[in-house]
């Protein structure tokens, strides 16, 4: 059995391939640019090309896989539908899916409507329905917490779900481990509690041993000091809306989905912290 994993330069797909490693299973990784991915990762793992947006690349991606960690990638054009197609055409057994908790209940955004697809292709599935990752902080959030000291975000005092993309990754190698068990099952991943960004604030402090502060934005201040830093409009307005739920009080529902499917809890936000220290520094 080989696992294609899609988006492995990302927080999931590089976690996934991990997961998959520590377990001894065999997976290739799709990326759009194969020279540019062994440069920076070293011949460590076997690169294919995938553009999402490029249907020529999707027979030669998917030859001689027999699963995929399916994400969907920001921005537009892509041909989602397609790729799902040739997959079926390939006799794909298993995909797991990388959606968004809630997803079942909002038919406006694209996780509703790729579950769907993959619904309907008949290729067995997993939906791993995440939770609020706990790697936004040192990804799109990283730059405001080491240069200000403050997380910077819209979210207003609402809570979410924390999770660890660490724990969504061993969800997702279980589901190729084990397809059988977890074959068209939707599983909703979140960490044991929901935090507003002040608690997560103290929880920085405390562990970094630096004062880290939550500003609390609102959208419109949030926006017009992006947009002065010179950020992408189309990126601002993504993270204004990721944030609204929590904002309305709609996020911080948790789970024990993890728990049931691994057998462990799933990690705090302060091993998180502590485990990514140095991208604060
Ligand atoms: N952040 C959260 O809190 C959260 C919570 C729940 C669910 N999610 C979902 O998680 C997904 C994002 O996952 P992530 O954070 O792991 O990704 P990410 O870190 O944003 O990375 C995006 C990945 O997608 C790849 N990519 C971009 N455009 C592509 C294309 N046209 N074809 C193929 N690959 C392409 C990128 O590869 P390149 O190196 O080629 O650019 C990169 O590996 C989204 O669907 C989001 O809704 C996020």
């Amino acid at each position: 059995m080989t696992v294609l994993v899609t988006g492995f330069t990302g927080n999931s797909g590089y976690e996934v391939a991990q997961s998959l490693r520590n377990k001894g299973l065999l997976f290739k990784c799709a990326v759009r640019n194969t020279e540019k991915a062994i440069k920076h990762y070293g011949n460590k793992y076997d690169f294919v090309a995938l553009d999402f947006a490029d249907p020529d690349t999707f027979k030669r991606a998917l030859q001689g896989v027999n699963q995929i960690f399916l994400m969907y990638p920001p921005g537009g054009s892509l041909r989602f539908a397609e790729f799902l197609e040739q997959a079926k055409q390939m006799e794909v057994q298993h995909i797991t899916y990388l959606s968004v908790k809630d997803a079942q209940f909002l038919p406006f955004i694209h996780h509703y409507k790729n579950e769907k697809l993959i619904r309907k292709s008949g290729i067995p599935y997993t939906f791993v329905r995440a939770g609020y990752f706990m790697q936004n902080l040192n990804d799109f959030l990283r730059e405001e917490i080491k240069e200000n000291r403050r997380i910077f975000v819209p979210a207003g005092k609402g809570k979410t779900s924390f999770v660890d993309v660490r724990d969504l990754a061993e969800v997702v190698s279980l589901s190729f481990q084990d397809p059988q068990l977890h074959k068209n099952k939707a599983y909703t991943i979140t960490g044991s509690e929901a935090l507003n960004f002040s608690q997560v604030a103290e929880k920085m402090t405390h562990v970094l041993r630096v004062a880290i502060s939550y500003t609390n934005p609102s959208a419109k201040d949030f926006k017009q000091y992006m947009v002065s830093h010179g950020k992408d409009k189309g990126f601002i307005n993504v993270v204004v809306g990721i944030h609204f739920p929590t904002k309305l009080g709609l996020a911080k529902g948790v789970t024990s989905d993890y728990q049931k499917v691994t057998g462990k809890q799933p990690r705090k936000i302060e091993t998180y912290i502590h485990d990514y220290q140095n991208f604060w520094k």
